[in-house]
């Protein structure tokens, strides 16, 4: 028995929009953004995750990065394979010792049939031998800790960088989700055109998320403000680099739109809640997880919205990977889990 699990390689894997974890025996062993650099002349990858988003907005001609996957599916096929099989080569050359490879991804739970099947074809391409898809609310629940083959309600919000997925979760299965496409990515971008229109400066991709993390806000009013961040980025009427001072206010203002779209969809899910489970939900509050529950303020503003208590998940970024990793060791326990055959 022994013998036969050193020949096995155990991989669950969230793969994100903008973050893409693996955890192996419990321990998460990759933890990277999704994106790779290709050679545009020879196509061959030059650098996945950190190394490639170093590159990413600096490269030349010939260099090229891609984020392979766009609000939570894959959007380019070719890249998100080199992506996985760069990223399971991370884990190190160990690799050619296991001859059984097995699997559980995590997807959104949007995704259509043709998309899990691209998926399914991602991991055959890395010599997967048995491979499941779990949804993503379902493995942020178990990340979380929640019992979700209780029959008791609890309410997910799953804010990433792609998709915010909103979903009740009671006896093993989703019994209603909203999924929009606002999430982290977005935020981002309406930091970078609010510089633009307010302040004549283009910033990058890069710089707005690095303005959104030190100063980003879902409140007007912080009890404990973040100090006012300098942002460096190119004059539109001069051309000439300089720097401006950016406060968590203006950024609320910037983001406030967004953030209502996400408070609506919440409100949405939370009308189609079955009352039993609406009943269960006023006594448990809603789970905010996802790189997106780090915005200041939003579980503030989302309490408000809704009367509700809300619970920032711990470590957000993490909950998703985890649950899949709970998955992968009960995959003949839990129904939930998606097979080969099933699609
Ligand atoms: N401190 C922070 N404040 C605000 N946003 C943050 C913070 N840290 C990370 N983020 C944002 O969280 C997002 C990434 O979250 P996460 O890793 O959960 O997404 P993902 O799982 O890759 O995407 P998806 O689930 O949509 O496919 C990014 O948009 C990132 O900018
Ligand atoms: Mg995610």
């Amino acid at each position: 028995m022994k013998l036969f699990s050193f020949f096995k390689q155990e991989l669950a894997i969230d793969l994100g929009t903008a973050n893409t974890l693996i955890i192996q025996d419990g321990q998460v062993v990759v933890d990277e953004p999704s994106i790779v650099a290709i050679n545009r002349r020879t196509m061959e990858t030059i650098a996945v995750g950190n190394k490639a988003m170093q590159m990413h907005e600096k490269t030349h001609e010939e260099i090229k990065t891609i984020r392979p996957l766009k609000d939570g599916v894959i959007a380019d096929f070719q890249a998100a394979e080199s992506m996985i099989e760069g990223m399971i080569k991370m884990i190190g050359a160990k690799r050619r010792f296991f001859s059984h490879l097995k699997m559980v991804i995590c997807i959104p739970s949007g995704i259509t049939e043709v998309e899990k099947r691209a998926v399914f074809d991602s991991a055959d391409h890395v010599d997967s031998k048995e491979t499941y898809l779990i949804h993503e609310p379902m493995a942020a629940a178990l990340g979380i800790g929640l019992d979700v083959e209780e029959p008791i309600g609890n309410m997910i919000i799953d804010i990433g960088g792609g998709t915010t997925e909103i979903a009740v979760i009671a006896l093993s299965g989703i019994v209603c989700d909203q999924s929009i496409r606002t999430a982290g990515d977005e935020f981002t971008a309406d930091i970078m055109s609010y510089m633009k229109r307010q302040h004549n400066v283009l910033i990058g991709e890069r710089t707005a998320e690095q303005i959104k993390i030190h100063v980003g806000s879902a409140l007007h009013e912080l009890e404990t403000p973040p100090e006012d961040y300098a942002v460096n980025g190119r004059d539109l009427m001069t051309g000439i680099p300089k720097q401006i001072k950016v406060s968590y206010s203006e950024i609320a203002h910037c983001l406030d739109k967004s953030i209502s779209k996400i408070e609506d969809a919440v409100l949405r899910a939370l009308e189609t809640t079955p009352p039993e489970l609406a009943s269960d939900i006023y006594r448990t509050g809603l789970y905010l997880t996802g790189g997106g529950a780090l915005l200041r303020g939003l579980d503030i503003r989302i309490a408000q919205k809704t009367k509700l208590d809300v619970h920032i998940a711990e470590d957000p970024l993490r909950a998703v990977v985890r649950g899949t990793g709970i998955a992968l060791k009960n995959t003949d326990r839990f129904s939930f889990l998606i097979d080969r055959k099933s699609v």
